[in-house]
C-alpha cells in the first residue's frame, strides 16, 4: 500500500524478482492508497493535531485500501508498517516471512500515519536500520527482496543461500575467482589444493575472522 505504485512496480519487476515472478513463485501488487480516499479533491493527508511539522496520512484512505485487500484475499494477512521506530529487520525475520501466503506492507510518507489505522491494522512494526528515510518505499522493497529469494526455487543456486552472510550468525568468507594471480595477489593456496574438508575449515575460519572485524557485536 503506497503513494508512489510506479516507483514499488518498475524495481520488484526486474531481474530475479521479476524471474520468479514469471515463474510463479512469488506475485506482487503496488495498490495505490489514494484511489482509496473519499476526499473530493483526493487528498489523503492534513495537518497533525497537537501542531507540529509536517502532514499525517489519514486513517480512512489506508483503512479503505486495506480492507479491499483483505476481501480480495479472504482473511488479515501479517501486515508490517515500514518505520524508524519499528523492531530491526534481520535475515531470521525475512525467512519467517518467506513462509507466509500474503504479507501486506504499508508503506508511509510525511510525518507519519495517524496512530488510530496503525493500531487497526498493523502486526509488524519494521525498520530496515537507524537513519530516516522519506518514505516506506524503500524500505518495503528492501524486504521484499530479502524475503522474496529465501522462498524456494527463487534462487537458482540452493548453495548460496547456506554459505552467505548471517548464517549461524558469521559473515561470508572471501571469494576468488580466476585468475590464480591477479596484480601479483595469489588466490589462497588452500582454495587450489582440492581438499573440501581444508577448504571447508578455511571458510569457517576466515567467516570468524571477518566477522570478529566488521560486526563482532554477531559472536556472542
Ligand atoms: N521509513 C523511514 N525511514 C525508515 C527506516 N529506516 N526503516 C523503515 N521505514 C522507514
Amino acid at each position: 500500500m503506497t503513494l508512489f505504485p510506479e516507483m514499488v512496480e518498475q524495481t520488484l519487476n526486474t531481474s530475479i524478482l521479476a524471474r520468479a515472478k514469471n515463474n510463479g513463485l512469488i506475485d506482487f501488487e503496488a495498490v495505490n492508497i489514494r484511489d482509496y480516499t473519499t476526499d473530493k479533491h483526493k487528498k489523503v493527508d492534513d495537518y497533525p493535531y497537537g501542531g507540529g511539522a509536517g502532514m499525517v496520512m489519514q486513517a480512512q484512505p489506508i483503512y479503505d485500501c486495506y480492507i479491499h485487500i483483505v476481501e480480495e484475499i479472504g482473511y488479515r494477512p501479517r501486515t508490517v508498517y515500514l518505520t524508524p521506530w519499528g523492531h530491526p529487520f534481520k535475515q531470521q525475520m525475512a525467512k519467517d516471512l518467506s513462509k507466509e501466503e500474503n504479507i501486506i506492507f504499508l508503506c508511509g510518507h510525511y510525518e507519519g500515519v495517524d496512530e488510530r489505522v496503525l493500531e487497526e491494522i498493523v502486526t509488524d512494526y519494521v525498520t530496515i536500520g537507524d537513519y530516516v528515510l522519506t518514505g516506506g518505499e524503500l524500505p518495503a522493497m528492501v524486504m521484499i527482496d530479502a524475503i522474496s529469494r529465501m522462498v524456494p526455487g527463487v534462487l537458482t543456486n540452493c548453495e548460496s543461500k547456506n554459505t552467505e552472510s548471517f548464517e549461524d550468525n558469521l559473515l561470508e568468507h572471501p571469494q576468488y575467482s580466476r585468475p590464480a594471480e591477479w596484480m601479483g595477489k595469489k588466490v589462497p593456496d588452500i582454495l587450489l589444493s582440492g581438499d573440501h574438508k581444508k577448504v571447508d575449515e578455511w571458510h569457517y575460519e576466515k567467516s570468524v575472522e571477518r566477522t570478529k572485524k566488521f560486526r563482532p557485536e554477531l559472536l556472542k
